[in-house]
C-alpha cells in the first residue's frame, strides 16, 4: 500500500536524492508462533481483535535510536497541522506505527511514548493512509527537497492564512476573466490584492485560522 504513494513525485524525488530514506518494516517478522499471529481477542470481551503489543515492541525498539519518535496515527490523538509537520521535518527518525484503529493494546501507547496523532476528525480504517499523509507533508518541508520555484514559503497555512487564488492562460476562459490587477504589471498593487485576497478566503472558510476559539 505505501510503495504507490512513495514511488511519486515530490516524495520519490527526496528518496532518490538521498534526502530521506523510508522503509515498511512488516509486524509479523517480529512475531514467533506458526501463524505469525498480530492480534488476539479482548481482555473482559467484546467485538474484534486488538494487537498484540509483543510485536510492536519487538519491531520498534529493533528500529529505535535515541533519536527516534514514535507517531501512533489515530483518531485520538493531538490534530495533526503544518506546525507539527514542520517540527518531525527537523527530526532525524520518525516511527509510525499503523495499527487498526480502536484495536491496538493500551500498553503500547504508554509503554512506547509514542505520541497519537490524528490527521483529521474522522474515523480511518486504520493508521496506514494517516503515516502517509504525514510523510507527504513533512518529507516536503525538508531542506533540499523543493526547488525554489516550488518552495513551501507562500503555501496556504506557511502564513497562517489559505492561499490566495492563482490565474494562468488563457485571460478569458468560458466567459471567466483573470482580474485585471493581475495583468497591470503592478507589483505592489498585485501584492495588495492578493493579502486581501487570502484573508476574505480564509475569513469566509476558515474563520478559526484568524480567531483561534477560545477554550
Ligand atoms: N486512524 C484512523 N483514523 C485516523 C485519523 N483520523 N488520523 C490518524 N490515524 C487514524
Amino acid at each position: 500500500m505505501f510503495f504507490g504513494p512513495f514511488a511519486e513525485s515530490v516524495i520519490a524525488r527526496a528518496v532518490k536524492r538521498k534526502i530521506v530514506e523510508i522503509n515498511t518494516v512488516d509486524l509479523r517478522d517480529f512475531t514467533h508462533d506458526k501463524h505469525r499471529s498480530v492480534d488476539d481477542k479482548p481482555y473482559g470481551g467484546g467485538p474484534g481483535m486488538l494487537m498484540t503489543p509483543e510485536p510492536i515492541f519487538e519491531a520498534v525498539e529493533s528500529l529505535r535510536t535515541a533519536e527516534s519518535c514514535v507517531v501512533l496515527p489515530g483518531p485520538g490523538g493531538e490534530v495533526f497541522t503544518q506546525k507539527t509537520a514542520m517540527e518531525f521535518s527537523k527530526l532525524k527518525h520518525l516511527i509510525f506505527l499503523c495499527g487498526h484503529y480502536e484495536g491496538i493494546d493500551e500498553r503500547v501507547r504508554e509503554g512506547l511514548e509514542a505520541r497519537e496523532i490524528s490527521i483529521g476528525d474522522y474515523v480511518l480504517t486504520n493508521g496506514n493512509l494517516a503515516a502517509m499523509v504525514m510523510v507527504d507533508a513533512v518529507v516536503r518541508l525538508m531542506p533540499g527537497v523543493l526547488g525554489s520555484e516550488e518552495s513551501g514559503v507562500s503555501e496556504s497555512f506557511s502564513e497562517g492564512l489559505l492561499e490566495y487564488p492563482q490565474y494562468t492562460r488563457p485571460e478569458v476562459f468560458r466567459g471567466m476573466k483573470v482580474p485585471d490587477v493581475l495583468l497591470s504589471g503592478n507589483h505592489g498593487q498585485i501584492e495588495k490584492w492578493r493579502k486581501e485576497q487570502a484573508l476574505r478566503k480564509t475569513k469566509k472558510v476558515r474563520p478559526d485560522l484568524i480567531r483561534p476559539a477560545k477554550k
